[in-house]
């Protein structure tokens, strides 16, 4: 079986493909042949030494997966060889073949296919856990989110519309307005000032989803309400192309805001620092994967895909996010052909 390994931290020639034996499931494991395999920007910046959850390198990135169990180990109940199913890897996602532990497998219903599994864990867990877990989401709250045509920003605009949210401002590059405005959001393009015009609007958001770090944090602090919650749950300004910019990441670590509790006390405001990839009650998130499959499955969310590369253009799919091309998911294709 192949697979795909950063061989070391770098740009997108550290990007190699590999062919090794199959892996054995232990007790409790599962081996699934992959179908199908979400990209993260997440996977972008670990490649570039950007992100602390990652292993040394070199190792397979890949956080989720869809695709059709292959062998289980012993003590496995919960699913058969033959099953469709999505998991939630950790790493090691991007191979033909994963074993992964029963407990991070869940069977899919026939009506969803392998793309709309493999782009939900992530994307929607995260929103999800943000919005409802953490911020009580109630219905007619409002909401503002950066990178708002991406992966997680699609699924955000999907779940606010699900709960009954009230507006949505969605900031991305300005060529992605009409997009953006497709999917239920308020567009303000990216390098205009939201948070006047937000302010301006309503007065603030009840919730600002912050995947950008640096300065940015405080505008979107800025853009809450009385009471509003800020979710920071990415670093992208620590991004500067595909090779890695030392000085771009040290400006953004430098540049995010310090808040004062004390301070925080006047407004009412909250500051949630998020990281699923390092969330340990598997039970909470074992609930809410369960909640989004409903959901899922009564059509309330219906993954954006923008596109599906072969997992030997895995250079080429990445590249394109580096780019700022994708409207949604970019997954990876490793279906046996
Ligand atoms: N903490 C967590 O548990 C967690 C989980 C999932 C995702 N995240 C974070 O959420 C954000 C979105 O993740 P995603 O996987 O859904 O990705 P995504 O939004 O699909 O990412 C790609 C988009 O991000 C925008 N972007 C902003 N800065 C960029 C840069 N420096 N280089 C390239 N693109 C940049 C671009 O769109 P526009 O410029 O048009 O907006 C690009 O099209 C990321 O920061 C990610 O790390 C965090």
């Amino acid at each position: 079986m192949k697979r795909v390994v950063y061989a070391k931290r770098g740009g997108l020639e550290a990007i190699e493909i590999i062919e090794e034996e199959s892996p054995e499931p232990e007790k409790g494991e599962v081996l699934v042949e992959v179908h199908r395999a979400g990209i993260n920007f997440a996977d972008l910046m670990m490649r570039q030494g950007l992100y602390g959850a990652a292993p040394d390198f070199p190792f397979t990135p890949g956080y989720e997966v869809s695709g059709i169990v292959l062998k289980v180990g012993k003590n496995v109940e919960g699913c058969q060889v033959g099953d469709r199913v999505v998991a939630l890897t950790g790493f090691g996602g991007y191979a033909q073949q994963v074993v992964v532990s029963e407990q991070r497998v869940w069977k899919i219903p026939d009506n969803v296919s392998f793309d709309m599994a493999a782009a939900m864990p992530v994307t929607y867990l995260t929103a999800h856990h943000m919005l409802v877990h953490l911020g009580n989401f109630r219905k007619g709250d409002s909401v503002l989110v950066h990178h708002a045509a991406g992966g997680v920003g699609t699924a955000t605009a999907q779940l606010v519309k699900a709960l009954g949210g009230g507006v949505i401002y969605g900031t991305s590059s300005a060529s992605k307005s009409k997009f953006v405005e497709q999917q239920g959001m308020i567009h303000i393009p990216r390098g205009e000032d939201f948070v006047k015009r937000i302010k301006d609007e309503i007065g603030g958001v009840h919730h600002a989803l912050d995947p950008v770090g640096g300065k940015h944090v405080m505008q979107s602090y800025k853009a809450l309400r009385n009471g509003g919650r800020l979710y920071v749950f990415g670093a992208s300004s620590a991004v500067k192309g595909p090779r890695r910019s030392l000085l771009t990441a040290i400006r953004m670590w430098k540049s995010t805001p310090k808040f004062d509790p004390i301070r925080m006390m006047n407004s009412n405001k909250s500051v949630y620092g998020v990281h699923m990839g390092r969330w340990e009650d598997q039970e909470v998130a074992k609930e809410q994967m369960i909640a989004l499959a409903k959901m899922l499955e009564a059509g309330l969310i219906n993954p954006v895909i923008d596109s599906v590369y072969r997992f030997e253009d895995v250079a080429e799919a990445q590249k394109h996010i580096h780019n700022r091309g994708n409207r949604g998911k970019v997954l990876l294709d490793f279906s046996p052909q």
